[in-house]
């Protein structure tokens, strides 16, 4: 069966677990350490419930929102994931690129993406935000914010929760890495998934394609040496007047941080853990979210990922105080699954299931989403 007929995310998932080799979809579908805040995330939504009106009219419901500026028909946005030439072999971001532009919902492209930012770009012509990691070396933010500018993107969003990678164990025990190593690990692993290992030997090695990774090294490795760690606030305000544009800042957690990056500069702040990816133990997004939400107080707007598989926890997000949300996973299942054709279904999966949350809770805006629709 194909990813046409998958019913919900989770089948998507299980469709991409079958396709790809276990390194693979796992590190997809891992965390760190435990995967404490991976398992919290998604706990947080389910804790949560719905409380519905009846006989409220709810004939056209309206998802769109805006969101720095550009305007989304969808309140959700596909959240930078790095390397999707490793779930995808042959088309990686063109495919997710192509599978967005069908419902011009915005994507946010990883600096480490593994096709050309202009080549997404031009799969892509909707909105779009490029996401940019802290390098030690100034002169290659400079080179790829003139690029970033010039290929059309609307917004930046500067990751701040990786100064370090996390401890992927999943990965360790793998043996995996980005671009895949040949060992007595992987081997196997790649061997017991032809359809998958066809593609890759077809598509080449997943390296980043937008900047020059220095000497053979794969990309955690980057992060560990390329990655300044000594950065504080003001290169926040340096990064907004470099760019001129608006600027999300990625990966808070705290309303005092929250409140720092509103005085830097930043327009919108996105509340992750990066999908419980880096520190673990650290508190669901959901969980965070309505006090970052009262600390801020409408001086910037908020974007929420982690966690979201279902229209009703895009729902419960919006209802406590995200203007729009983010997912990773869901959609890099769907990539796995099918290309461009999984990207637009689960697009398409969370699109239905957020049109029938609304009308099911008698709201028919975005705008008419408050906090008492939502209980513990
Ligand atoms: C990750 C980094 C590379 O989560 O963003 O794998």
């Amino acid at each position: 069966m194909g990813v046409e007929t998958a019913i919900n995310i989770a089948e998507l998932r299980e469709h991409a677990r079958h396709r790809l080799p276990r390194m693979v979809f796992d590190y997809i579908d891992g965390g760190s350490d435990d995967e404490r805040t991976l398992a919290r995330n998604s706990a947080a939504f389910r804790e949560r419930q719905l409380l519905f009106n009846v006989l409220a009219g709810v004939t056209d419901i309206d998802l769109s929102v805006e969101i720095m500026g550009m305007k989304s028909p969808l309140p959700f946005i596909l959240a930078p994931t790095a390397a999707q030439r490793l779930f995808h072999p042959r088309l990686g971001e063109l495919a997710t690129a192509r599978g967005a532009a069908r419902f011009g919902v915005p994507y946010a492209v990883s600096t480490l993406a593994t096709q050309p930012l202009e080549a997404i770009a031009e799969a892509h012509p909707g909105p779009k935000i490029f996401q940019v990691y802290v390098w030690k070396d100034r002169q290659l933010v400079a080179d790829i914010l003139h690029r970033v500018r010039a290929a059309g993107y609307g917004a930046l969003a500067l990751t701040v929760d990786a100064p370090v990678a996390g401890n992927r164990e999943r990965d360790r025990r793998n043996g995996f890495t980005i671009p895949v190593s040949l060992s007595t690990k992987t081997v196997p692993q790649a061997f017991s998934k032809p359809g998958y290992l066809l593609d890759l030997l077809l598509g080449g090695p997943a390296h980043p394609a937008n900047f020059p990774l220095p000497h053979a090294g794969d990309v955690m490795t980057h992060i560990n040496t390329q990655f300044d760690r000594s950065i504080s606030w003001d290169y926040v305000s340096w990064l907004k007047d470099a760019w001129g544009g608006p600027l999300a800042i990625k990966g808070l957690s705290r309303p005092d941080d929250a409140v720092r990056a509103v005085e830097a500069g930043a327009d919108a702040v996105w509340i992750s853990n990066h999908g419980g990816r880096q520190l673990d133990t650290a508190p669901a997004t959901l969980d965070t979210l309505p006090a970052i939400r009262e600390a801020l107080n409408g001086r910037a707007q908020i974007i929420l990922d982690g966690g979201i598989t279902r229209g009703t926890d895009i729902v419960k997000a919006l209802a406590l105080g995200a203007d729009a949300v983010a997912v990773g996973k869901a959609y890099l299942y769907g990539l796995a699954a099918g290309g461009e054709a999984g990207v637009a279904r689960a697009v398409e999966i969370l699109k239905d299931e957020t049109e029938r949350a609304m009308a099911l809770l008698g709201r028919r805006s975005v705008a008419d989403l408050g906090e008492d629709v939502v209980a513990r």
